[in-house]
């Protein structure tokens, strides 16, 4: 009784402050600012998949060719996060990629694209971060890149070639929904930070933009307006209902790291933003890539007639079998189908004309397979199993192939290894990988020259 005396006057305090608090806090500047990180999908790095119940608290570990890069804590925390930051500190980290205390970060946090963010977004989002996110007192952990990328102030040289620190300006020649879905993509939604293929410094080469890049052994496809390489004969419709669903039946589904930007991001914008971004979208200039060769001759299964797989996982016991229409009708018929045309209702989509089973780079195919498809949708959950555990790598490029054939009608003739260099993610740059002895031959060099100029003068 008297403990519950005790609670009823603490929730009263409680109500009281909370009250007070409430009034204090503008619910509109608040909700803008946690669409725009919604938007911007700043918790695609900075939220642990695995611990979901500490938002923003960091410490995921990004991968790239110099190693791993770990996203900070950003909750308003004053001792690990970014409780003491000022709105001025908060806008030059997103926009500058400049931290409070003046260190420069990696641009695996995507400075680049939210540079464009105008002053009225940074504020709303400031005043969400600060109020609208529970501080969370745990330290992320530190980043530690070889040398000589550990040399953060490197990243000077590299803003001045490839950074940019104007916000967006609408071009007045465009109407406001396609300055808006150029703004959604561009800026908050950062898509070329995936579909744009990089230099040898790791920037973005803009004379390719969006026209398609590798990522972790997936492929961010080229979704320019090209007809057959691009998505030219995508409807806005179809982009829109992508973005929402990660589902346009008979075209395409969202695997890998697109399933994650659609499950955090992309689902959540309202249909006015979304067509904005299938207008802007599908106005991007058309770049011609690479189409995989289609096969002249039709294949056909040698064995779909006489084998009657099981259709689980479990069937896949057999390690030995390497014959890819087998393994297919063992680890695949089941949901896909026999003649790989999915079900009716399209849950389990179709196979054939499937931009993924037809693509010039099997990636995204290869990726399916190995790691399943996972993401949570605003009607319904889809899940296909990873089958990395029970198929071997030789395995999976005998079913891959067998799918591209017989379902895609395309050349495809990948081999154990194609599958473990595709799985094991790509290559860094050439300058990247030898950056380290590239640099310490560019001292010398510069040595020598300095030596020869000395000597030269000396003699005179
Ligand atoms: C693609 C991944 C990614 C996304 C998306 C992303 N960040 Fe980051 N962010 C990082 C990484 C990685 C770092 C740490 C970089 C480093 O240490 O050099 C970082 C650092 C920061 C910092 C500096 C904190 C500090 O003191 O170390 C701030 C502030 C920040 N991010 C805010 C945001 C906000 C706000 C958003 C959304 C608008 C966002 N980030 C989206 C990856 C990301
Ligand atoms: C985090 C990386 C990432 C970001 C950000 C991203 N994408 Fe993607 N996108 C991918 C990957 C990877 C795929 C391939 C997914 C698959 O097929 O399973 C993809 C697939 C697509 C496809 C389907 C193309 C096809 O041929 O199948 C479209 C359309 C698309 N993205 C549009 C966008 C747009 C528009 C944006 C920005 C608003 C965006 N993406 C942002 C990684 C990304
Ligand atoms: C238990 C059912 C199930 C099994 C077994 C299964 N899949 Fe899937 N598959 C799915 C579901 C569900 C999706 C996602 C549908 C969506 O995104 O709407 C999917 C998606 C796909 C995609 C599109 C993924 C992308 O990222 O573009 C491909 C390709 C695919 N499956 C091929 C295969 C192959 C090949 C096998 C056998 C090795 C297989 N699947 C086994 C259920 C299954």
């Amino acid at each position: 009784m008297k403990n519950a005396t005790l609670w009823v006057i603490n929730m009263c305090l409680f109500c009281t402050s909370f009250n007070v608090l409430a009034d204090n806090i503008d619910t509109s500047l608040l909700d803008k600012g946690r669409y725009l990180a919604t938007a911007a999908d700043c918790t695609a790095c900075h939220t642990q998949p695995n611990s979901q119940e500490k938002p923003y608290a960091g410490n995921y570990a990004i991968h790239s060719p110099m190693g791993d890069i770990i996203a900070s804590n950003i909750t308003p925390s004053a001792e690990f996060g970014i409780g003491n930051y000022t709105e001025q500190q908060f806008s030059d980290a997103l926009r500058k990629g400049i931290a409070a205390d003046g260190h420069h970060l990696y641009p695996a946090m995507p400075y680049t694209a939210y540079s464009g963010m105008t002053d009225e977004d940074v504020h709303a989002l400031y005043y969400y971060f600060m109020h609208g996110v529970e501080p969370i007192d745990e330290p992320a952990k530190q980043t530690e890149l070889d040398f000589p990328f550990n040399i953060r102030a490197l990243m000077f040289g590299w803003n001045l070639l490839y950074a940019n620190d104007q916000p967006y300006t609408p071009d007045d020649t465009q109407s406001a929904e396609l300055s808006r879905g150029q703004y959604l993509s561009d800026v908050l939604g950062h898509c070329s930070t995936c579909h744009t293929p990089r230099n040898s410094l790791m920037a973005e080469d803009q004379s390719q933009y969006l026209a398609g890049a590798e990522l972790d052994g997936w492929y961010a496809p080229n979704i320019t307006s090209d007809a057959e390489s691009g998505i030219g004969n995508w409807s806005y419709q179809d982009i829109a209902q992508y973005l929402k669903t990660g589902d346009v039946p008979g075209k395409a589904q969202a695997g890998g790291p697109m399933a994650e930007a659609i499950e955090h991001s992309f689902r959540h914008l309202n249909d006015g933003d979304l067509n904005a971004i299938a207008k802007y979208i599908k106005q991007v200039p058309a770049i011609q890539t690479p189409v995989a060769k289609t096969l002249t001759k039709p294949v056909t299964s040698s064995v779909h007639q006489q084998i009657t797989g099981q259709g689980d996982q479990a069937s896949l016991a057999d390690t030995s079998e390497q014959d890819g229409g087998r393994l297919y009708q063992n680890a695949c018929a089941s949901c896909h189908g026999r003649d790989g045309a999915g079900t009716d209702d399209h849950f389990y989509p179709s196979l054939v004309e499937n931009r993924t089973v037809t693509a010039a780079k099997a990636n995204n195919l290869i990726m399916a397979i190995s790691d399943g498809v996972a993401r949570q949708g605003n009607q319904y959950d889809v899940l296909m199993p990873a089958f990395k555990r029970d198929l071997s790598n030789q395995q999976i490029a005998s079913v891959t192939n067998y799918v591209r054939q017989r379902f895609g009608q395309v050349k495809s003739d990948l081999s154990s290894q194609d599958v473990a260099a595709i799985r094991h993610g790509q290559e860094a740059p050439f300058v990247i990988r030898y950056a380290s002895t590239l640099l310490v031959s560019a001292l010398v060099l510069v040595l020598i020259v300095i030596g020869v100029v000395v000597v030269y003068r000396r003699r005179k």
